[in-house]
């Protein structure tokens, strides 16, 4: 593992490795051992959009590991009064030793990586979210005792946390179902590499219009906002469009009696998800967004120390 940009460009080894290092931390972490493995290392993270969850525990997270995290608002660098990509990557792999990046098109991330000596992480673009994907996995794992042989029913828009988890579900075997509405489906170069790597791991991945098929026998049931950073032009229209896709008591009762909710979060209560649903009993977002900070550790500590992920064991699921 180089950089992180994609859980498709990684193996299903990386993932083991990662989660296992993410208990490890997290183990190491409530019980006051110190673990400053990125001593003296300092991440650049470049931020074209909003951000609680990724600047946070980015920031948390390194500063635990021993290292200076920088926050970079793209509008403060010269990134935002155009100097190029190319420039930037150079220019930063001279000063720090990784660079997250928070941006609209995967592609500038992709170059970002291509130009940079030191490993980047992509912290969200428009296509994909894999750290948000590989928390959830970590949640999911922590709750249900395994990965392989569950599904996953992803409700809603067929945005970046879909994509993410649809690469990362069938990496581990876990079989996932999504349900959009019609002409908000999720990218069928992703759909399609989720099919292949389903069909090496034996889960399946399902593509539907319809909510009720899709949580049928969900162990974890899973939305997000109708509103993408970036699609607030399209607020009013995606609201009425997607309504029949709201998580609410109903649905969520088609699901499997033990079924667990997830949402990446930020939420929007009442519209992609009712607070009975969300702040109910069978509520997992807060464990889930305080693994963003367990797993994102875990990557640093992989992408930019000096040991490798199989140095810290493979978690198996
Ligand atoms: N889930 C997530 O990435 O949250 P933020 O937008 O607050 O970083
Ligand atoms: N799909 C959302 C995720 C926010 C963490 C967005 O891109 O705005």
């Amino acid at each position: 593992m180089k950089h992180l940009l994609s859980l498709h460009e990684i193996t299903v080894e990386d993932i083991k490795h990662l989660l296992s290092l993410a208990i490890k931390l997290k183990k190491e972490l409530k019980s006051g051992i110190p673990h400053p493995l990125l001593k003296g290392k300092t991440l650049g993270m470049i931020f074209s959009k909003s951000s609680t969850r990724t600047r946070i525990s980015f920031e948390v997270g390194m500063y635990q590991l021993g290292g200076y995290p920088l926050f970079l608002n793209s509008s403060d660098i010269q990134l935002g009064r155009g100097e190029t990509i190319y420039d930037t990557a150079n220019v930063l792999s001279r000063y720090v030793d990784g660079i997250m990046i928070r941006t609209f098109k995967h592609s500038d991330v992709e170059d970002l990586a291509r130009y940079s000596t030191v490993p980047v992480i992509n912290g969200l673009t428009d296509l994909l979210h894999p750290c948000q994907a590989l928390a959830d996995l970590l949640t999911i794992y922590e709750y249900k005792s395994k990965l392989e042989g569950l599904k996953l029913a992803y409700i809603g828009d067929g945005n970046n946390v879909a994509h993410s988890l649809l690469h990362g579900c069938s990496k581990v075997g876990m079989s996932i179902a999504v349900a959009t509405p019609k002409g908000y489906e999720c990218n069928e170069e992703i759909v399609e590499h989720a099919k292949t790597d389903a069909q090496k791991t034996g889960c399946n991945v399902t593509i539907t219009h319809d909510p009720v098929e899709a949580i049928k026998d969900a162990d974890v049931v899973y939305t997000d906002t109708w509103v993408s950073m970036g699609k607030e032009a399209e607020k009013e229209q995606r609201i009425k469009i997607f309504k029949p896709y709201q998580v609410n008591k109903e649905l969520f009762s088609k699901a499997k009696e033990d079924a667990i909710f997830l949402h990446c979060l930020p939420a929007y209560r009442g519209f992609e998800v009712t607070e009975d649903v969300i702040d109910g009993p069978r509520s997992a977002i807060f464990d889930e967004a305080e693994n963003r900070l367990h797993v994102q550790k875990a990557i640093m500590v992989i992408l930019m120390g000096e040991r490798h992920g199989a140095d810290y064991g493979q978690l198996e699921f």
